[in-house]
């Protein structure tokens, strides 16, 4: 799929968000003539970087368990989704607490919340399922998760 193509969305830090992450990242690979395999390992890649910038980015208001309208103004989510010829790239950002030590935080079965049946399989979920991984945060000041899959073109095989 040659050309380019970008669109960027901000969105809440609530549970509810996490779906319409993963639609919209689905919608916007569709043109792309991926298969469905690879739909559903940009989809759940997505599911788990946003997961955690709701759940780790914003820990107070860990909203699977809050009310409606108790989220301040602040708490919000970023996801950048650039495509390049066939280059998927998708970008999310959090301005929440920050990790503390990234390669640790990487590591499969590596949770800070084991007491809350987190299995510590996100961000190896997200290194298995895409070409390409990488972390950038900042204690206090947030975390940004990029991502990169490349979608091989089938309509010229
Ligand atoms: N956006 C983020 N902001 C702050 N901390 C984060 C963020 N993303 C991940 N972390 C930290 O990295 C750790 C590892 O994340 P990972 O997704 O691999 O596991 P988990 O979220 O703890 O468990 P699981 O994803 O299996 O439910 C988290 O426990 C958390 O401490
Ligand atoms: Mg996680």
């Amino acid at each position: 799929m040659k050309g380019d193509n970008y669109m960027y969305i901000k969105f809440d830090a609530k549970s509810i968000n996490e779906s319409v992450a993963r639609m919209t990242v689905a919608a916007f690979m569709m043109h792309m003539n991926p298969t469905l395999d690879e739909i559903q390992d940009v989809k759940t890649a997505v599911s788990e970087a946003v997961t955690n910038a709701i759940i780790h980015g914003y820990p107070e208001t860990d909203l699977v368990n809050s009310k409606e309208g108790e989220c301040s103004e602040k708490n919000e989510i970023e996801m950048i989704c650039a495509q390049e010829d066939e280059t998927l790239k998708i970008t999310i950002i959090d301005k929440g607490v920050g990790i503390e030590n990234v390669e640790e935080a990487r590591k499969p079965f590596f949770t800070s919340k084991p007491d809350e049946e987190r299995s510590g399989m996100g961000f190896a979920f997200m290194e298995t399922f895409m070409d390409v991984l990488d972390v950038e945060s900042r204690v206090g000041k947030g975390t940004k998760v990029t991502m990169i899959k490349y979608i091989e073109r089938k309509d010229e095989q």
